[in-house]
């Protein structure tokens, strides 16, 4: 199967992308996510661990039911109660693929599962068993791959193969190995495991020594047919395999690469890449490749020269190639809703990807407070459309603060909970301090701050102000985004988005304890007899 030209792609931003946040984040913006890196072309997308949380199984269950096109995944340890949850949670989708994993190394054997190979392999091959009841797509990983001996490997793989495991993935699950020791452990694979051809070979690296692209670039030129990774490399640690560097690689190196190639669209990158970043809370480096502040900006006069003269000169891709449009539009408060629409349609936005007449309401209102509206802001107020859930039970109704040098600054809050307004006033070191403690003593919810992050959008003094902020209650972190020109205003929208983040999850967890007491009330009076279990003592 690794003989055919095409590489696939296997996003996993929604699974280890997300593992990794600080934040956790809502099913909206999940499916959001999902909606984007589908439109990326991935072939398949991982998008959680189902058994992992109430949460995780429902947003994989709607993703699995509403996003169309990638092979949608799931992971599962190799233990009965994820592949069940798994296959449970996949089963709507179009096309559904079960990831299972087991730890290989003799490091993880020994300490993390107290486990000799022979019975890892016994545990990974019943795992894969029960998997094929609920679909015939498998993928198998052998957990920390690039520190097992790879007789060990071969071994394991190739009962996988025999169980029914239709993709081989081999994680560097500590970023640990270089390029040509990741190539040499593909080539041995396929010299050494008998069946290997009757499964595709992945690879999942991690980028602690910042190798993570160039080993699985490595990998495919070693037989590799399938990339994980995920957009703007985030992940464990110091992340994973970037999904926008090897997709512009395997393009633009064709001379050296050729055949092999992606079905990725690129002109989503920029994008996709932008929108993960805001939703994920991970502002991209400037110097980050590809799509990076400053991935295609030259600040030399000798660049600047050249690229004039030819472009090519000192440029090796085009910025159009990721979706970076040059020619940028001012729009202003006498531009109607078709102006709009129309800018929105090539900036690569569908009708379905926002509500028009509340994008045009805050474009006016932006447009009056600023006069000219770039494509930066109206791509902004698509975002923070979309970031509004229905219902939010808080909403700001208004904010006045005042300071003087050198005095206690003073706020008064008044905020809707529900269809009743409150109002408070407080005072702080800040205008930013006293109006979250006017809103503190309105919600009267223990919350901790844990980061406050406020950045420009866009150039200039008129430029939309973004806060972002992290915060806590009861051991939970939650996102909260703010915009507005004004960033006393972003910082306290920022709080009411928070506010709403947590009382979504406080409801979600009501209506969560209310279906489990119902369903073991009810299996006090009907034991399920048909429980599969894979193995006494299979706990990971
Ligand atoms: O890094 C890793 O080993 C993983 C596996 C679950 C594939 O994420
Ligand atoms: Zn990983």
């Amino acid at each position: 199967m690794s003989g055919d030209n095409k590489i696939w792609i296997f996003d996993t931003t929604l699974r280890d992308g997300e593992q990794a946040l600080r934040a956790s984040l809502s099913q909206k913006q999940k499916i959001q996510l999902a909606h984007a890196i589908a439109r990326l072309e991935v072939d398949v997308m991982e998008v959680g661990f189902p058994v992992s949380s109430p949460g995780d199984f429902d947003s994989v269950q709607r993703i699995a039911r509403e996003v169309k096109g990638p092979i949608i995944c799931g992971l599962a340890r190799a233990v009965s109660a994820d592949i069940e949850a798994c296959g449970e949670a996949l089963k709507d989708a179009e096309r559904r693929r079960i990831h299972t994993f087991i730890a290989t190394s003799p490091l993880h054997l020994q300490y993390k599962l107290r486990k000799t190979l022979q019975q890892a392999t016994e545990q990974a091959v019943a795992a894969i068993k029960l998997a094929s009841r609920y679909t015939d797509d498998i993928e198998f990983s052998c957990e920390d791959a690039g520190r097992t001996p790879i007789d060990d490997l071969c071994r394991i793989i190739e009962q996988a193969i025999k169980a029914g495991a239709t993709t081989i993935n081999i994680p560097d699950t500590v970023g640990y190995t270089i390029p040509n020791e990741f190539a040499a452990i593909i080539c041995a694979l396929r010299n050494k495991v008998p069946n290997i051809d009757k499964a595709r070979l992945s690879v999942h690296c991690h980028n602690d020594l910042g190798l993570a692209v160039a080993n699985s670039i490595s990998a495919i030129q070693a037989g590799a047919r399938q990339i994980e990774c995920t957009v703007n490399g985030i992940g464990e640690r110091a992340g994973n395999c970037s999904l926008e560097e090897v997709a512009m690689i395997i393009n633009t190196r064709k001379d050296v690469l050729a055949p092999l190639y992606t079905d990725i669209k690129t002109t989503e990158i920029y994008r996709s890449s932008h929108l993960v970043s805001q939703i994920c809370n991970m502002p991209i480096q400037p110097n980050k490749a590809i799509v990076g502040e400053n991935a295609f900006a030259h600040s030399s006069g000798i660049h600047q020269d050249g690229v004039l003269k030819a472009q090519n000169t000192y440029e090796i891709m085009a910025p159009e190639q990721v979706g970076i449009r040059q020619n940028e539009l001012n729009l202003t408060s006498r531009s109607g809703r078709h102006v709009i629409q129309h800018r929105l349609a090539e900036l690569g936005y569908t009708d379905a990807d926002y509500d028009l007449e509340a994008v045009y309401k805050s474009f006016v209102a932006l447009a009056d407070q600023k006069g000219r509206v770039f494509d930066y802001d109206l791509e902004a107020l698509v975002f923070f459309e979309n970031m509004q859930e229905q219902n939010d039970y808080y909403s700001l109704d208004f904010l006045s603060s005042s300071t003087h040098t050198g005095h206690i600054a003073s706020a008064t809050v008044g905020l809707r909970c529900g269809d009743q307004l409150f109002t408070e006033a407080a005072t702080g070191n800040g205008p930013v301090e006293a109006a979250f403690s006017a809103i503190a003593r309105i919600s009267k919810l223990q919350i901790k701050m844990v980061d406050f992050n406020l950045q420009a959008k866009g150039s200039g003094e008129d430029a939309l102000g973004q806060v972002d902020i992290i915060a806590e209650h009861e051991g939970r972190r939650f996102h909260g985004a703010g915009l507005a020109t004004d960033i006393v205003r972003s910082s306290v929208l920022a709080y009411v988005h928070v506010l709403n983040m947590i009382q979504r999850a406080q409801t979600i967890d009501a209506h969560k304890h209310a279906q489990k007491h119902t369903r073991e009330h009810a299996s006090e009076h009907t034991p399920d007899k048909n429980t599969v279990k894979i193995a006494a003592g299979e706990q990971q």
